[in-house]
């Protein structure tokens, strides 16, 4: 804890909630020229959800807000804030947030989104211990929730295969005095990663025309191998930054959650970080890259499975478009 921090703040209640539609790799080989075998062996991922048309990010966003509060045993108006990472909102404006905290009736809570790409779920995991530290609120909902259905160029088999949709949420709220919960994080930006992960238009560079829309620029542009390689430096650094800084090493980790971007990205960094199989949390099979809604969701289900007990040490490390990545340091404080 810094000096001017008043409270430690822990999660107390983890949720996720997916589409039901299953979309298989051999789905896929019928839309553009792929096969299992490739998408297996080169990301880890067998299949994903998908929404129907029409269903936006705060859909699956409520549900699994619904689902951390009734582990915390929150009640709607105890939330005093609401952070939503997401690069697929329901729309620019209002905020995603503000559409969740309505369906939620978190009639005293603030918030916003928030827009750090595939680690905008640990970048509002820290804004949401910030002010849960200072006492300006005591209990925080954070909700990465996404519908990368959305802006997946189904004709572009270097992007189509990787993403899907669905959402994670966390509580996160004031612990009892003298308990540890959120200890520390890195955080980094660097803005000269833009040019190989980005969306081009639907913003004020290029807003929507019927040339952006014939151009396909309103979906992911990405550089895969160079992508590929910043994140296993990024996320193996970070995690041995924060690991360092308290003096400890892999060996006292209990889960090691990564972003679920590629199973191959995931082994790179574990090796990296020295860190056996039972440690490292993979849900990519199953789900494939849900940006925003990787970590949470992932936690999710380790807590559902036993694996996580109060306690247990847990570093979460993600790595985005911007780019951006970090890593957080936590003891495990759900039924602590
Ligand atoms: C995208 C990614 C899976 C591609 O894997 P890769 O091993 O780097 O593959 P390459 O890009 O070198 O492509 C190898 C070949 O497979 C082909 N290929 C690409 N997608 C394919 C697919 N879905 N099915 C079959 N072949 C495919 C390529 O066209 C290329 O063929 P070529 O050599 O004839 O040009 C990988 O780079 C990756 O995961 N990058 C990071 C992505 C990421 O994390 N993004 C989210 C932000 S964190």
């Amino acid at each position: 804890m810094t000096a001017r921090t008043l409270f430690s703040a822990g999660i107390t209640g983890t949720g996720m909630s997916f589409p039901e539609k299953v979309v298989t790799n051999h789905d896929l080989e019928a839309i553009v020229e792929t096969n299992d075998e490739w998408i297996i062996e080169r990301t880890g991922i067998k299949e994903r959800r998908l929404c129907e048309p029409g269903v936006p990010a705060s859909v699956h966003g409520i549900l699994a807000a619904r689902q951390a509060m009734a582990m915390a045993g929150a009640a709607p108006e105890e939330i005093g804030l609401i952070v939503v990472p997401t690069v697929t909102p329901d729309m620019m404006f209002p905020s995603t947030c503000c559409i969740i905290q309505d369906a939620l009736g978190c009639k005293n809570a603030w918030g916003y989104d928030l827009v750090a790409a595939c680690s905008g779920f640990i970048f509002a995991l820290q804004t949401a211990r910030a002010q849960v530290e200072t006492g300006a609120v005591r209990k925080a909902l954070v909700i990465g929730t996404e519908v990368m259905s959305t802006i997946m160029d189904m004709q572009d088999r270097n992007t189509c295969v990787l993403f899907g949709d669905g959402a994670g949420a966390v509580v996160v709220e004031r612990m009892p005095t003298g308990q540890e919960g959120i200890i520390d994080h890195v955080h980094y930006i660097d803005g000269d990663g833009a040019r190989f992960l980005y969306m081009p238009a639907g913003g004020s560079l290029h807003p929507a025309s019927a040339e952006t829309v014939a151009k396909r620029m309103h979906y992911i542009h990405q550089e895969g191998r160079e992508v590929f390689k910043y994140a296993v430096k990024g996320m193996a650094g970070a995690t041995r930054a924060v690991l360092e800084r308290h003096g400890l090493t892999g060996d006292q980790v209990k889960l090691f959650v990564a972003h679920q971007a590629n199973l191959r990205i995931i082994e790179a960094v574990q090796k990296r970080v020295g860190l056996s199989d039972a440690q490292v949390a993979v849900t990519i099979d199953r789900y494939g890259n849900t940006t925003s809604a990787t970590i949470p969701s992932a936690l999710h289900i380790y807590q559902e499975q036993g694996v996580l007990q109060p306690g247990d040490l847990v570093v979460l490390s993600a790595f985005g478009a911007g780019f951006t990545w970090g890593a957080t340091l936590l003891r495990w404080t759900v039924g602590a």
